[in-house]
């Protein structure tokens, strides 16, 4: 069931049940954090892999050091400078996460999202919301509540209505635990503005190969149902592949054949809105018919990294 009712979702979310809620980036699958019975509800509702840990979500940093046993100077700049917001930090892990949360990992991941209605939601509670994206594993993530009632309606008692994610895209991931911070996967916030915000540029350790540890990385994740493939001459593609019915998932003043249905994620070529756009293209094109999806390689800097960071994992291999 989809709706607006907050008292709603406290009560399920006290009582142990799953709730979907929405964020910035994209709509989570909520449980309470802290409790390993409501956290194996959210494997079991995504079919996800026991290996693959989930992040807490905080309405604030009041309670974080009950979460963290410690905390370097530039994860507090980190903190000050983007909460709310698009950035997850790892962080060793206090003895009250538990090792569920963090698939048996000392460290845990943490992030304050911005969204009203789930910072409202996070300071009724008690605790921290566990979520992972509210997607079956591997699948696009969503950014409406549609898209999680299409494909998890049945396995959620409710999903809180946000309006669609205003970035669209996850939340950057950067490990705080050693002496440097270390970006993991990029995301909503821009390698240039943890620059901007650390004075110096942080390493980026993001495994492309198949690495069970962290499964968000893995080459082949993000997917739609049909086989999705990144070009750089759409007209090429097609000439090659004539018999076919293809879908365009395209960027910026471009032509393609007529008989090409196209979706442009931003046509004036702006990264932020194509960001926005991207995962419910995807989906829309996913649910049209037609044999495949041709996505376009964006530019490869701001946003536009991140963005094709998830269309290769997307992308047939
Ligand atoms: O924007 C986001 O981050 C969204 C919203 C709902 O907050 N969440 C999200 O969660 O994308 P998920 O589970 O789909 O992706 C989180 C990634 C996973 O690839 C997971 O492996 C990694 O974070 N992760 C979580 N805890 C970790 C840990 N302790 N160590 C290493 N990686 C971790
Ligand atoms: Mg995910």
């Amino acid at each position: 069931m989809i709706g607006k009712d907050l008292s709603l979702a406290i009560r399920l979310l006290n009582a142990g049940e799953l709730v979907a809620i929405p964020t910035e980036t994209v709509y989570g699958l909520a449980a309470n954090g802290l409790d390993p019975l409501s956290v194996s509800k959210i494997f079991a509702a995504k079919n996800r892999p026991y290996f693959d840990p989930l992040i807490l979500h905080l309405d604030s940093t009041v309670h974080l050091l009950e979460l963290v046993d410690e905390m370097p100077h530039y994860a507090e700049r980190l903190a000050e400078h983007f909460w709310p917001g698009p950035l997850t930090m790892l962080l060793p892990k206090s003895q009250l996460v538990p090792d569920l949360v963090t698939a048996g990992s000392p460290l845990v991941a943490v992030r304050v999202p911005n969204h009203p209605l789930t910072l409202e939601l996070l300071k009724a509670l008690s605790f921290p919301l566990a979520a992972p994206s509210a997607n079956p594993f591997g699948y696009i993530s969503p950014t409406r509540a549609e898209h999680v009632e299409a494909q998890l309606g049945d396995k959620i008692s409710y999903i809180l209505d946000g309006g669609p994610s205003e970035i669209g895209l996850e939340s950057t991931i950067v490990d705080c635990s050693g002496d440097e911070p270390v970006v993991k996967r990029l995301g909503g916030i821009t390698i240039d503005a943890l620059s901007n915000c650390l004075g110096f540029e942080p390493k980026v350790d993001i495994q492309s190969h198949s690495n069970p540890s962290s499964p968000g990385l893995l080459d082949q994740h993000y997917a739609p149902r049909k086989p999705l493939y990144l070009v750089e001459d759409i007209e090429a593609f097609c000439q090659a592949h004539s018999g076919k019915s293809i879908l365009y998932l395209s960027f910026g003043a471009n032509t393609c054949p007529e008989s090409v249905y196209e979706m442009n994620l931003s046509p004036k070529g702006d990264l932020i809105e194509a960001a926005s756009h991207l995962f419910h293209y995807m989906r829309a094109l996913d649910s049209h018919s037609g044999d495949c999806i041709v996505a376009k390689r964006l530019p490869d800097n701001g946003l536009g990294k991140a963005i094709n960071d998830r269309l290769y994992r997307a992308a047939h291999k």
